[in-house]
C-alpha cells in the first residue's frame, strides 16, 4: 500500500527512514503547529529511582516500605519513576535494542509483511497507516501481543507473519515479554502496598493479562524542531516500563512544563497509564509525555505496557473509594478503552475524561433504546 502527497509532488508517501532520515525537505504531515513544536533542551525531571531489589528477594520489609513511600509520593504527582536492581539480564536488554535493527533496516515491502492493519494492535507500523494526516509521529513500530498463558506467543506470531527465518528474533522477544510481565507483576505488588492495600491486590489482578509490547525505531530526523517522533500522549494502558538506548529523547509534562528524562543504561522508566489511574480512582496519574528526535543519529525504545484482559470490569479499589474521593470513572473495560482511542479519540492528557463521557453517552442510549 503506497500512498502519495498531493499531485505536485509524487514521492511515495510510506515512511522509509532510510530516505526521510537523510531528507531536509520534510513532507508537511510530519511538520507541528509552532505552540506544539518541542523544545530539545527541556530541564530534566526529578524522578525518584527505585530500588527493587528488597521486594524481588522478599527481603527487608523496611526497604520495602520505602519504596512504596516514594513511589506513592511520585505517582500523586506525575506517574514516573526509575526502576534498578530489577533483575532483568543486562545481556537481554542489550539483544533486545540489537535486534531491531535487523526488522528496521529491512526493506520496506518485506516490513509491510507484518503490515498493522488500521484498528488493529499489533504488527508493522509507520505513520501512514493510521488514521490521522497530519502531526505525524517521526518513526516506525513493531508490536506483539503476549498473553503470559499463550506459550510462544510472541516467537510464534513473527514466525506466522515473516517467516521462519524470524524465529530466533521472535524468540528474543519473547523472552524479553516473559522478562517485563514477571517485572509488572512485582510492581504491581509494589503499588498495592504504596495504595494501603494487600500487596496482591493488583497483582491478582494482573496476573492474567493481555499486554503489548512495542519497538519504537526514531530515524534522525532534519528538522527536528518542527517534528516530534511521538505526539503528547498519556498511555491508555495500565502500566507501561520502558528503556531507552543511550541517545535520549523521552520528555514528560508536568508542573505546566515540558521536562526530560535522561537515559541510564541499567534502569527502566516505569509509568502509570490511564487504565491504572481509573483503578486507583484518579489517586495515581497518568501523565502527558512525548519523544523528541534529532538529527544525529536513530535512538530506539521498547515500551511494554501492561493490560488487563479484553473483557474484565476495570473498577476501582474499595479502599479508595470514600467521601473525599468519590467515585471518578464508570466501570468499563481494557477492550472499550482500547476501542475508544483506536476509532475515535487521540490519547491525550483529557483520554479518560472524555471516555469516561462516552460510556455513559453508550449506556443511557442502551436504556433509550432496549
Ligand atoms: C510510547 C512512548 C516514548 C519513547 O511508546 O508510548 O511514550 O521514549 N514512548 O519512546
Ligand atoms: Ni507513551
Amino acid at each position: 500500500m503506497v500512498h502519495y502527497l498531493p499531485k505536485d509532488d509524487t514521492r511515495p508517501l510510506a515512511f522509509d527512514g532510510s530516505i526521510l532520515g537523510s531528507e531536509s525537505n520534510i513532507p508537511s504531515q510530519f511538520i507541528w503547529p509552532d505552540d506544539e513544536k518541542p523544545c530539545l533542551d527541556a530541564p530534566e525531571l526529578v524522578i525518584p529511582t527505585i530500588d527493587v531489589g528488597a521486594l524481588l528477594c522478599g527481603g527487608d520489609p523496611l526497604a520495602v516500605l520505602k519504596a512504596a513511600e516514594a513511589v506513592n509520593e511520585a505517582c500523586k504527582k506525575h506517574g514516573f519513576f526509575l526502576v534498578v536492581n530489577h533483575g532483568v539480564d543486562s545481556g537481554l536488554i542489550d539483544r533486545a535494542h540489537q535486534y531491531m535493527d535487523v526488522f528496521f533496516g529491512l526493506q520496506l515491502s518485506e516490513k509491510q509483511k507484518a503490515l498493522r492493519k488500521v484498528g488493529e494492535s499489533y504488527g508493522y507500523a509507520s505513520s501512514f497507516v493510521g488514521r490521522f494526516s497530519s502531526k505525524l509521529p517521526w518513526k516506525e513500530t513493531l508490536s506483539f501481543r503476549f498473553c503470559p498463558d499463550t506459550r510462544n506467543i510472541v516467537e510464534n506470531y513473527m514466525v506466522h507473519r515473516m517467516g521462519e527465518d524470524f524465529r530466533d528474533f521472535g524468540r528474543i522477544y519473547q523472552e524479553y515479554c516473559e522478562a517485563m510481565n514477571k517485572l509488572s507483576l512485582h510492581l504491581m505488588e509494589l503499588l498495592g502496598i504504596s495504595l494501603g492495600l494487600d500487596p496482591a491486590y493488583f497483582k491478582d489482578f494482573f496476573q492474567a493479562n493481555d499486554s503489548i509490547l512495542r519497538l519504537n525505531h526514531y530515524p534522525p530526523c532534519q528538522k527536528p524542531n518542527s517534528t516530534l517522533g511521538t505526539g503528547p500522549h498519556s498511555d491508555p494502558t495500565s502500566l507501561t516500563i520502558l528503556h531507552q538506548d543511550q541517545v535520549g529523547g523521552l520528555q514528560v509534562f508536568s508542573d505546566e512544563q515540558w521536562h526530560s528524562i535522561a537515559p541510564i543504561p541499567g534502569a527502566f522508566v516505569v509509568n502509570i497509564g490511564d487504565t491504572f489511574m481509573a483503578l486507583s480512582n484518579g489517586v495515581y496519574k497518568s501523565c502527558l509525555h512525548r519523544a523528541v528526535v534529532n538529527n544525529r543519529t536513530v535512538r530506539r525504545s521498547l515500551a511494554f505496557f501492561l493490560c488487563p484482559e479484553m473483557d474484565k470490569a476495570v473498577t476501582p479499589a474499595a479502599g479508595l473509594v470514600n467521601a473525599e474521593n468519590p467515585r471518578r470513572y464508570p466501570d468499563f473495560t481494557w477492550a472499550s478503552l482500547l476501542e475508544f482511542t483506536q476509532r475515535h479519540y487521540r490519547a491525550d492528557m483529557k483520554t479518560l475524561d472524555a471516555f469516561s463521557k462516552w460510556v455513559q453517552e453508550q449506556e443511557s442510549n442502551k436504556k433509550a433504546t432496549p
